[in-house]
């Protein structure tokens, strides 16, 4: 198996970057500035199959090319380091272990989008990462790859790191603009669309950390190459990010279409203590669960959302037989009665509403009533809010109870399941 974005991370020093140039770093940039013209090098992505891995899957290459050409306008290229989705932890290792392959895949983006400055938004805690990536760039400025007349061209390039602070919502694109901005992280809404009023009121691409590292290797290797990586529309690799009950949790890059099974037996080593699965997470917290019966499912944007789920961050979440799912439900209701920014009443109320429901039901308390209207609760969210959080509670919560009833039905008629009682310390 090939390794993109994780090819560097063995190596001593990776983050250095004399590290990085010893293994071709920097010269897929030198190729896409001194050999390519910027339309070549969207033609490159778009042809790779390379799609967004933040969460949405939207192709890369048709993304830049919505980039207007005749705006006179700044064009800003803003790179998502927010990195909140529960389940969540790949960005982080890129920004630690290969800081160089963003700031490459930056260049390159830049270059093709016609901007000239680029921002990368981190979440606050990552303070290794904004430490690793802030002395790459340095770096970067040294060697002559960042800054004025990058390697000897008449391309300029200038980098900003911005330390976010710790809210999930500014992970959506348009509230870390506003966050960007100085703003209240609230989502904006859609249209106009980033690229054509985004930063500033300037056209941006908004980027994913692991998208942007898929770059370099594209411009460097061809998209031919890349593509056949993956599966159709789906090209190259992914970071899978495997937590939970398993027996290795950690990152593993495989090719998109990887089978779930595969991922979680042989990679991430089976069911922690012999157990038996009994859901699993695919995506980052927001994904609708998946259960055994789905194991054959390819990991890739297309095939998990015919199986009525999303590949989204790529953050899988394994819960073994011992799991009570009104426990695992009510633990997402809280974050997202947590994290809603408030803009929009649906989900503010809403997702106080749907947690106060669940923890009534989970303590035993919960009326018939309240799991007869948890389904329409949760329901008027979804599709009724400017941004897709609202969605996600939807789409999440309603997996647990469409797939796990039985469960629910048992905490208001019997006020327990038989599994819950481990987890009382962290329920309140
Ligand atoms: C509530 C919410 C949170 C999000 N959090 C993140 C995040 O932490 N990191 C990220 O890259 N994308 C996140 N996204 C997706 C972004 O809005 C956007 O689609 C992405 O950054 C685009 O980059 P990509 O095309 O490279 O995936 C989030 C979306 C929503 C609705």
């Amino acid at each position: 198996m090939q390794k993109v974005t994780t090819r560097n991370f063995d190596t001593p020093n990776s983050f250095r970057i004399d590290t990085y140039i010893k293994n071709q770093g920097y010269e897929a940039a030198r190729k896409a500035l001194t050999q390519m013209t910027p339309a070549q090098v969207i033609d490159e992505v778009k042809n790779a199959n390379l799609r967004g891995l933040g969460g949405a899957g939207f192709a890369t290459g048709m993304k830049w090319s919505f980039i207007p050409k005749d705006n006179p306008k700044p064009k800003y290229l803003v790179v998502n380091g927010d990195e909140g989705e529960p389940g969540t932890f790949k960005d982080k290792y890129i920004l630690e272990l290969d800081p160089h392959a963003l700031i490459e895949g930056m260049i390159i983006t830049c270059y093709a989008i016609g901007s000239h400055k680029g921002y990368v938004y981190i979440r606050g805690e990552y303070l290794k990462s904004i430490e690793r990536l802030r002395s790459a760039i340095q770096e970067a400025h040294q060697k002559g790859f960042l800054g004025k007349g990058i390697m000897g061209t008449s391309f300029d390039l200038e980098i900003v790191v911005h330390q976010g602070a710790g809210a999930y919502i500014c992970g959506e694109e348009t509230a870390l603009l506003e966050s960007l901005e100085g703003k209240k992280g609230f989502p904006r809404l859609k249209p106009p669309f980033p690229a054509v009023v985004g930063l500033f009121g300037c056209p941006t691409v908004i980027n994913n950390v692991e998208t942007l590292a898929c770059v370099g290797p594209i411009i460097l290797k061809g998209a031919q190459w890349y593509a056949q990586l993956g599966c159709e529309k789906n090209g190259g690799n992914r970071i899978f990010c495997v937590s939970g009950h398993v027996n290795k949790p950690g990152i593993y890059e495989l090719p998109n279409g990887t089978t779930l099974r595969e991922i979680i037996y042989q990679h991430a080593g089976g069911i922690l203590n012999g157990r038996q699965l009994k859901a699993v997470i695919p995506g980052g917290i927001s994904a609708p669960l998946l259960t055994p019966d789905q194991l054959d499912v390819k990991m890739d944007f297309d095939s998990l959302k015919a199986a009525g789920t999303m590949a989204g961050s790529g953050g899988i979440i394994v819960m073994d037989d011992s799991t009570c799912m009104v426990w695992a439900a009510m633990i997402a209701a809280r974050f997202y009665a947590h994290e809603s920014c408030g803009q929009c009443s649906p989900c503010r109320e809403g997702s106080g509403w749907v947690y106060r429901n669940i923890k009534r039901i989970y303590h035993g308390e919960g009326r018939p009533v309240d799991l007869k209207n948890l389904p329409g609760i949760v329901g008027n969210i979804g599709g009724n809010t400017i941004c897709a959080f609202g969605d996600a509670v939807t789409m999440c919560i309603s997996s647990y109870v469409q797939k796990f009833r039985h469960e629910f039905e048992a905490h208001v008629n019997e006020e327990k399941c038989g599994l819950c009682s481990k987890h009382q310390e962290v329920a309140n």
